[in-house]
């Protein structure tokens, strides 16, 4: 597997295959990588002739109050791992090389970027949307894979690939869970064994929520009530998540507020667990 540091010889290798009629399949990661990570590349594999992934922790998309310098760093590792997967390069610049002195542009994040995690972490999808974009360009891809677990992010970067007529086809690959259901996070390192116990409260949450829809539960209110009942674990023996960002049922496609289910939606949880913020979803099937 070759690495790549620089945006002129990264550019230049996807360049070369593409021209040689190649599709050419990128997985963007920040590293820390996991069985979820591995099954984008996998899903690049399958769908394209080579695959390209990305390691770098963007600074942009974090806040200030945020987890950017606890962020796991792990570049040996996540090469190994992208090479077993025979991804054929990685480009892994450094900050200086994609936030230059005097860089000063920034994409302006499309409407389906305000609510649910825009209100949670102001600027979070400008820095999302602004890295995505100049992967974009430094690695002329035809095809891009991102995680289904980030659902609003893969929204995001759907809308703005539309808008902004980039040539590349964005897919989203199903959430990976672990055996009992957590869905797979570089963040989930940080939980301790208790908020690990805890952290599964959110698949709980979305699996209740998916049971009463499929079961013909159709008021949202009805649904998200029920949802914070398992987050927040209301008679139960154990105790419930620190804190609730959103536990929400949305429209799938638009991510507005319904009132009743019809049509596609998805279900959305942000909670905590002492200093962890962990995301997860689950799309809503409507049995009528
Ligand atoms: O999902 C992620 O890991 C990041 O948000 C991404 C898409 C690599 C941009 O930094």
């Amino acid at each position: 597997m070759q690495v790549f540091h620089s945006p002129h010889d990264a550019r230049q290798f996807v360049s070369r295959h593409r021209a040689s009629g190649r599709t050419v399949g990128l997985v963007p990661t920040m590293g820390a990588l996991h069985e979820g990570h591995l099954s984008l590349a996998r899903c690049s594999q399958q769908a394209c002739d080579m695959t390209v992934a990305t390691i770098f922790v963007n600074p942009t998309q974090f806040g200030a109050h945020e987890d950017l310098d606890r962020y796991p760093r792990t570049l040996e590792q996540d090469c190994q791992a992208l090479a077993a997967e025979n991804v054929a390069a990685v480009f892994v610049p450094d900050n200086d090389t994609i936030y230059p002195d005097g860089f000063s542009t920034y994409v302006q994040p499309p409407e389906i970027a305000k609510p649910l995690e825009g209100v949670c972490r102001p600027g979070h999808f400008r820095g999302v949307t602004t890295i995505v974009l100049k992967l974009f360009q430094i690695l002329p891809a035809s095809h891009a894979f991102f995680g289904q677990k980030d659902y609003q992010q893969w929204k995001v970067i759907e809308a703005m690939t539309r808008d902004l007529n980039v040539p590349i086809q964005i897919t989203a690959c199903p959430t990976v869970r672990e055996q009992d259901g957590l869905a797979l996070s570089s963040r989930n390192r940080y939980l301790s064994k208790e908020d690990r116990q805890r952290g599964l409260l959110l698949y709980q949450a979305l699996r209740r929520t998916q049971q009463l829809a499929a079961a013909g539960t159709i008021d949202i209110s009805e649904l998200e009530m029920e949802m914070r009942k398992v987050l927040t674990a209301i008679g139960q023996q154990h105790a419930g998540v620190d804190k609730i960002d959103y536990a929400t049922v949305v429209n799938a496609e638009t991510l507005a507020p319904i009132d009743k289910l019809d049509g596609k939606a998805v279900g959305l949880i942000a909670a905590h667990l002492g200093s962890t913020r962990l995301i997860d979803n689950m799309l809503l099937e409507i049995n009528r």
